[in-house]
């Protein structure tokens, strides 16, 4: 069964967008638990997320499997309306694993061993844990296949988000070179594409290649970026060791697992094909009066990982969270306006973590949506609001969000290339160059799509490339391809200058895109901290300069010393932009608006004053729905357009 039949399943099974949380009642008693039926109904909840971290619940010892209590909650939940987004619980394993199997603790690249007592304590390399992870599922899976509540797995938890750099432990060093003899086939070829006559590094045999441990000066970039790859692909056959199970035995109900906030870790347009429905976990900053466009930000990411498929929100704070240095509260109303900002963005769940709040282990003074004052607070009456106003729209749920015409190009191992150490600058950072890029569309509130290098650039008038630092040849020729068809490109500075094996592409920087934008650059030169040079009459740049000599491009804009810094190329029937520097927000605005005005990329609306921003979604009887985000007082607005 393919995952559009399996998640017309989710869909089926719930009337409205998704409205719920993780649900923990393995920390409470039966009072409370009749409480927690009674104030989801007023809460309006049709979804809960079950059994994230109950492992050691339901396996209190080896094979001794209890599953009696997620019976009757499983029950109790059926019987309450609620449907269940069940976890396969094996994001944190319990301790007698570590005791009975010491080597399925992480180890850090400095050698390091990670302990019990926290969570995600494992290796994701280990058969052990993949072993007894899988039987866990099966357990689950056979138990609940046709349990009424059943509407979707959750697998795993937040892969790699404390363990972003995988393991440094033998059997992972292992797998790491059984990953690079399928990648390369003979040590010569690896020799080749990791360029190791440099620094005497040559190897004889797969088996001198260790992951990248703690080393006396820079280690091999090829090396790192490699084992960037294999820590993603790694995390990602966890993830379908479990999801084989559960197709085996549950194949008509869907699986996600839920991503956090966009992180360099996971490879997510690898990951994507095999989830049925991108799930997201979103924590924007209350004490960060910005925070408003990284988060939209993130969610166009989640929406482009499936092709513009709606995704779901999984977790979200109803207030504070508990893990930064000061965690301020939600205001009023804030926790509406972040919600329905996700499903502007093409959610379609508004989830959060968590349903009640703990009242101990680490996470007690984290919010949830039953706070430690009970239902007469401020929180639950928000809540409980928000789930009524949901409710009432179900037309929303499962109705497609608008197409963009512009979309910015993310790629993760460009991204990890990019970051590499020994580079001209350490200060030239893949998620701050794509922000610095997405905010002048955003902030006219015009629609970006994210799309992967290998994705169909053609129904897009505008393409947006920040720092696409390591590139294929395949996937310059398609940019190249794209513009000589009539799009419009916008690229932004130290993008083309490798191969996916970090080389230098030879032939003067950016090789690849030198034809397509009508330069070469000689040098870079970027700038230090703090300082900015003049750019055109009255703007800056900073961070980043660099000596092009021009090739048949216009120089549009020039730096002080008369330098050009952005420039403009017609290639075939397109046009292909060049930024040689970081202009100042307000210059880049300006930029940006000619730029898509030229390409007849539009705002969403007309005369939209800044602050507020609106997404359509239409519905499956296409009808569109347009939702307003007033930023400047916090208000929403939901209507249909004519
Ligand atoms: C993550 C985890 C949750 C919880 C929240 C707290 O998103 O998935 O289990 O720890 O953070 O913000």
């Amino acid at each position: 069964m393919n995952d559009t039949h399996r998640i017309g399943r989710f869909y089926d099974s719930l009337d409205s967008v998704a409205y719920g949380g993780d649900y923990n009642p393995e920390q409470w008693g039966p009072e409370v638990h009749a409480e927690d039926t009674e104030l989801m109904r007023k809460a309006g909840v049709n979804l809960a997320t079950v059994g994230i971290f109950s492992w050691a619940k339901a396996e209190p010892a080896p094979g001794a499997y209890d599953f009696g209590w997620l019976d009757t909650h499983l029950d109790r939940l059926a019987d309450a309306g609620v449907r269940v987004c069940l976890a396969t619980m094996t994001a944190s394993p319990p301790a007698w694993l570590a005791r009975l199997h010491p080597e399925t603790l992480p180890v850090m690249e400095d050698g390091t061993r990670l302990y019990p007592g926290s969570r995600q304590h494992w290796c994701p390399s280990s058969p052990v844990f993949r072993d007894h992870a899988t039987r866990l599922v099966e357990q689950l899976a056979g138990r609940y296949a046709d349990h009424p509540a059943l509407a979707l797995w959750h697998i795993g938890n937040e892969y790699g988000c404390h363990i972003s750099r995988h393991c440094h432990c033998e059997v992972s060093t292992a797998a790491f070179r059984a990953w690079l003899r399928e990648r390369y086939g003979t040590v010569d070829a690896l020799n080749e594409a990791w360029c190791t006559d440099f620094w005497a590094q040559r190897y004889g045999d797969f088996d001198e290649i260790h992951t990248p441990r703690s080393a006396p000066s820079f280690r091999n970039p090829a090396q790192q970026l490699d084992y960037r790859r294999f820590s993603s692909d790694e995390l990602l056959a966890c993830y379908l060791a479990e999801k084989q199970v559960l197709e085996r035995l549950t194949p008509a109900v869907p699986v996600t697992t839920n991503f956090v906030p966009v992180a360099r870790t996971l490879d997510l347009f690898r990951w994507a094909p095999h989830l049925d429905v991108v799930s997201y976990d979103s924590y924007p900053d209350p004490h960060d009066a910005d925070s408003a466009h990284g988060t939209a930000f993130s969610y166009d990411v989640m929406r482009g990982l499936k092709g513009g498929q709606p995704w779901l929100l999984m977790e979200q704070a109803p207030s504070a969270v508990n893990w930064r240095r000061r965690n301020g509260r939600k205001p009023d109303g804030r926790m509406r306006l972040d919600s329905w900002q996700a499903v502007a963005h093409g959610a379609d769940s508004v989830l959060f973590f968590q349903w009640r709040q703990s009242r101990g282990g680490a996470e007690k003074f984290h919010s949830a949506m039953v706070p430690h004052g009970g239902p007469d607070t401020r929180i639950f009456r928000e809540v409980g609001a928000l789930g009524a106003e949901l409710a009432a729209l179900p037309e929303l749920f499962g109705s497609r969000p608008e197409r963009a015409d512009a979309a910015l190009l993310l790629e993760w191992p460009s991204w990890w290339a990019l970051e590499l150490d020994a580079h001209p600058s350490s200060d030239v950072t893949l998620l701050d160059t794509a922000l610095a890029h997405h905010r002048p569309l955003y902030d006219a509130s015009v629609a970006c799509d994210i799309v992967p290098a290998d994705g169909d650039f053609s129904p897009y008038r505008l393409l947006v490339v920040p720092n696409l630092y390591s590139v294929s040849s395949a996937t310059a020729e398609r940019i190249t391809d794209y513009v000589a068809a009539g799009g419009t490109l916008v690229m932004s500075y130290f993008s083309g200058i490798t191969d996916e094996y970090d080389r230098v592409h030879l032939g003067g920087y950016p090789a690849p895109f030198r034809e397509l934008l009508g330069l070469r650059i000689e040098e870079f030169d970027p700038l230090p901290e703090g300082v900015t040079l003049p750019l055109g009459d009255a703007g800056t740049g900073s961070l980043w300069s660099e000596d092009i000599v021009l090739e048949g491009a216009e120089p549009i804009l020039a730096l002080g010393d008369g330098r050009p810094a952005v420039t403009r190329h017609t290639y075939g029937d397109g046009t292909a932009w060049y930024l040689g520097t970081r202009p100042d927000p307000a210059t880049l605005r300006t930029l940006m608006d000619r730029i898509r005005t030229e390409a007849s990329v539009a705002p969403t609306e007309a005369d939209l004053p800044e602050g507020v921003q609106v997404r359509t979604r239409i519905t499956t009887d296409g009808r569109r729905l347009r939702i307003g985000l007033d930023w400047r007082d916090g208000s929403v607005s939901v209507t249909e357009q004519e």
